[in-house]
């Protein structure tokens, strides 16, 4: 995604703007999204979008298929079925230990992706500001233009994606209404640790901002990472916005249905917006997500050992292709430095890996508000079956750096 920085530039740009939304104008169409579309006209291998490419859970799938023939086929309640919300509950009290009031913290939404756009629209008045962690998924700068909200953007530096804590500091001020987390993070694979939520936490109690943590990939964690959920944090009770999906836990993410979990305030404004943007999630999908979240510890350790594998894997085969890997503690993403490529930047050579080489994946500009400063960098995603990699290894080998 590319901001852009003077949409109300005059020009013959201006003269369509005018009919059109200065807000939609003030963004691109997501990268992301387009590498896909490159890679399926170039046939490449996709490492771009963060989809699965081998099968969602069977008895998932099955009760996805139960659901449709028994009628599950109309509206759910707006804010998500009960007993899918009971199911949520349930899990988020097994994992994290907070007991929610399913009636009142919970609105089921069409993915995470609704999720926080609606979160967003429900807190933000003109003049908020939101501190974002840079780089970031590239939803938040249009999640933030939609909504009103002015980013103020906080530095991950590699290799650890380490914050500076007097630029986090100096980051809040009277106007923050909250912070974005994304932990474990897409795209640089960082994990949030205790002392650096708790830092979070208490520039959040100390200016009244809420957090809005995008918890997505809360099951894919490596070298013993632990998943700490903010809301978890002595006085982020009623400050945590929390939101998960069923998307990567469960390889659905054509599904759409994702939640909100919030304090009851918060979740009655949440649950507004949400029924006037979507109305709601996909009814027998809902359905299928009470088994999926009803599924033994098993699965869950399952998942993050094979994950362990295919991180393993494509670490590999890029190291010996010759990118600079950061080694991701969670999520199911690589970003690599690729300076010893001789190519201008990110772009071009994305473009030339897609056409030529037959291997999509990210450039790193659009992680970032200022393109240059993702010029050296690309994003692969592993959530891939092992065929997958062996045909991607056998591509790359053709690839020299220097
Ligand atoms: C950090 C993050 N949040 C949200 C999403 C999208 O979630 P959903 O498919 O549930 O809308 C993605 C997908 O890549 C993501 O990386």
């Amino acid at each position: 995604m590319v901001l852009r920085t003077n949409p109300a530039k005059p020009g013959p740009a201006a003269a369509v703007s005018s009919r059109l939304s200065v807000k939609a104008e003030q963004f691109t169409e997501s990268v992301i999204r387009e590498m896909t579309r490159l890679a399926l006209q170039y046939q490449a291998i996709n490492l771009s979008q963060g989809f699965p490419d081998f099968p969602a859970p069977a008895e998932v799938k099955r009760a996805a298929q139960e659901a449709i023939a028994a009628d599950i086929n109309q509206y759910a309640i707006t804010w998500g079925a009960k007993p899918f919300r009971d199911a949520i509950a349930e899990k988020f009290a097994r994992v994290q230990g907070v007991t929610v009031d399913p009636e009142r913290e919970l609105t089921v939404c069409c993915g995470a992706t609704e999720g926080m756009i609606s979160s967003m629209m429900a807190i933000i008045n003109p003049g908020d500001e939101v501190v974002v962690f840079e780089p970031f998924y590239e939803n938040y700068g249009p999640d933030a233009i939609l909504s009103g909200a002015t980013p103020r953007l906080v530095k991950l530096r590699p290799p650890d994606w380490s914050f500076d804590p007097d630029e986090l500091a100096a980051a809040f001020g009277p106007a923050t209404k909250a912070i974005i987390l994304n932990t474990p993070n897409n795209p640089t694979g960082k994990v949030f640790q205790r002392a650096e939520l708790e830092f979070i936490r208490d520039l959040c109690v100390q200016w009244g901002a809420f957090s809005i943590s995008d918890e997505i990939y809360e099951h894919m964690l490596y070298d013993g990472a632990e998943h700490i959920s903010i809301v978890t944090l002595e006085g982020m009770r009623d400050r945590a916005i929390t939101i998960s999906a069923l998307s990567k836990t469960y390889s659905v993410t054509g599904w759409r249905v994702g939640w909100v979990i919030a304090a009851p305030e918060v979740t009655a404004a949440i649950r507004k917006v949400h029924d006037f943007l979507t109305v709601g999630a996909a009814a027998p999908l809902q359905a299928a997500g009470e088994v999926a979240l009803r599924l033994p510890p098993s699965y869950y350790e399952t998942l993050a050992r094979e994950y362990a594998g295919r991180r393993n894997r494509l670490l590999g085969i890029l190291e010996n292709s010759g990118f600079r890997c950061f080694k991701p503690k969670g999520a199911y993403y690589i970003m690599t430095d690729i300076s010893a490529f001789a190519f201008p930047d990110d772009l071009s050579f994305a473009k030339y890996l897609v056409r030529e080489i037959g291997i999509a994946a990210v450039p790193g500009s659009s992680f970032y508000r200022d393109p240059a400063e993702g010029r050296t960098q690309l994003r692969f995603a592993f959530c891939k079956k092992e065929t997958t990699f062996q045909a991607a290894e056998e591509r790359l080998s053709k690839l020299r750096a220097g």
